[in-house]
């Protein structure tokens, strides 16, 4: 659909950019915080780039007065941070630390001092150590309470202030690296073990939820979810058919849980055959019945391309190992929907098999770049769960270089970013309702296992994995970009 000119964006649309607690804290013992399951993963050999850790990450902890300066120096609407939860309970639950809710308090203090809107997200990855040992973390049903009653701590004292919360990051991506690639806490590769894990995760989101419509009835509260359109490759039938399987796996088998509280049949039907469906008792169905978010967060970084799997026919298998092969996906990529050598071992590796698009470039790390498939997971997510879209995360990590004049010319990350926002104009051109738009990220920040070296910020920190330096601030050119992107509300992205 071909627009002749883009409407404009709303007159309050929340212009942003995110962060993550963990990637961007540091102080990972101060003042009464403990230990959570990212803090001991990153100490195992191996698991991330030069071994970096969130220990000091940026120091933002110490220095959020200096970036939220920033942040209103650049004119930013809306900044969506997380809460670190052993911040606030030390050990998941039980005695609350008042020094870590005093923290978010102040900052959310600050972004108000500058009419930042502040964007509080529950969960994002970083859970109590304590849970994991005591219950199994997300393994456990009393991991559920433990979450309300932490949730409850930060809609007591929050409730008044935050309007818009996130309940869960991706939980699509930590469940999948957590439970099923050991490449991210807990470190398991068991598929029914994921399962069971992820559906905990959806009752504890309901429970939120729930909880939140008593607390905060004037807020908002929504997941955020890493969301990628899937493409077939050709017109061939049985490669479309590989793409519903596939979009059912990848984003049904979540959103189709938080929107109409009920997994979608045919992926359940194969995971029951399987044997590794989750265990669903019927409270658990009413339960999710009953916490319909306000909005849907989707964070975008890129789609997936599948034809149809020639192992579903055990007798072609030979061929299909030889076509396996075409295929070399970036093992680090956490919304890679199917590692080859995963071939013979997961469920629904027979509904579909993951390919290239031989349409798509490539980031510097193998991510597709797909500003299209950005209006079209907008359009199918709108259409299909009929919610307003606040996107809480798109961004492009490279490896930024400091000119010997002291600045950052990061003109391929506003190329990106501007592909991107034009592509959003056209869906809010097509109709689709928008909260906001925050990019990933405020500053560069920890990658969880890529270090220092992707960087995705609009502020550079001086910083590499082996030598904190002076952490000290330098806006790039992106910032500048951005920041006359928000003072004009977007009038000036249009069709290219
Ligand atoms: C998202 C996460 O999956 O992608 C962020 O919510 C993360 O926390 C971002 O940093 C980029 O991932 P990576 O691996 O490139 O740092």
């Amino acid at each position: 659909m071909y627009h002749e000119s883009l409407e404009s964006f709303p007159k309050h649309f929340l212009w942003g950019a995110a962060s993550a607690a963990y990637q961007i804290e540091g102080a990972f013992d101060a003042e009464g915080k403990g230990p959570s399951v990212w803090d001991e993963f990153t100490k195992i050999e191996g698991k991330t780039y030069e071994g970096t850790n969130g220990d000091v990450a940026i120091d933002h902890y110490h220095r959020y007065k200096e970036d939220v300066k920033l942040m209103a120096e650049m004119g930013l609407k809306t900044y969506r941070f997380s809460v670190s939860w052993a911040r606030i309970l030390p050990d998941g639950e039980g005695d609350v630390n008042e020094a870590g809710l005093k923290f978010y308090e102040d900052l959310v203090d600050e972004l108000l001092k500058y009419e930042i809107e502040p964007v509080l997200t529950l969960y994002h990855w970083d859970l109590p150590l304590k849970l994991q040992e005591n219950y199994g973390g997300w393994e456990s049903r009393k991991t559920i309470a433990a979450f309300k009653e932490y949730c409850r701590v930060l809609f007591e004292r929050l409730g008044k202030k935050v309007t818009y919360w996130v309940t869960f990051n991706e939980q699509n991506v930590f469940t999948s690296m957590g439970y099923r690639w050991a490449s991210h806490p807990p470190n398991v590769t068991d598929t029914k073990r994921m399962f069971e894990a992820n559906h905990i995760v959806n009752l504890a989101n309901a429970e939120a939820i729930r909880l939140f419509r008593k607390m905060v009835p004037q807020g908002k509260i929504g997941p955020s979810f890493g969301y990628g359109p899937v493409y077939p490759l050709s017109a061939d039938p049985s490669d479309v058919l590989a793409a519903e399987n596939a979009k059912e796996f990848n984003n049904s088998w979540w959103l189709d849980v938080y929107c109409k509280g009920r997994y979608p049949v045919a992926a359940f039907k194969q995971l029951e055959r399987k044997g590794i469906a989750p265990t669903v008792l019927p409270e658990d169905e009413v339960l999710l019945k009953q916490a319909k978010p306000d909005f849907m967060g989707i964070n975008y970084y890129h789609g997936g391309t599948v034809k149809q799997n020639k192992l579903e026919k055990p007798s072609q298998e030979n061929d299909s190992k030889k076509e396996a092969g075409e295929k070399a996906f970036s093992s680090t990529d956490p919304y890679l929907m199917q590692p080859r050598e995963e071939q013979s071992q997961s469920p629904e590796i027979p509904m579909f098999q993951s390919v290239e698009n031989p349409y798509l470039e490539k980031t510097e790390w193998g991510w597709e770049i797909d500003p299209v498939g950005f209006r079209l997971a907008l359009r199918e997510v709108y259409a299909r769960y009929d919610l307003p879209i606040f996107v809480t995360e798109n961004g492009l990590g490279a490896k930024d270089i400091v000119t010997e004049d002291g600045t950052i010319e990061d003109d391929y990350r506003i190329d990106y970013l501007n592909q991107h926002l034009v592509e959003m104009k056209k869906a809010i051109t097509d109709g689709v309702e928008m909260i906001g738009y925050c990019a990933w990220s405020f500053t560069d920040l920890l990658s969880w296992l890529n270090g220092y070296k992707k960087r995705y910020g609009f502020v550079y920190i001086n910083r590499t994995e082996q030598d904190e330096k002076d952490l000290s601030r330098i806006p790039k050119k992106s910032y500048y970009w951005y920041k006359d992107i928000i003072k004009q509300n977007g009038e000036q992205l249009n069709e290219e």
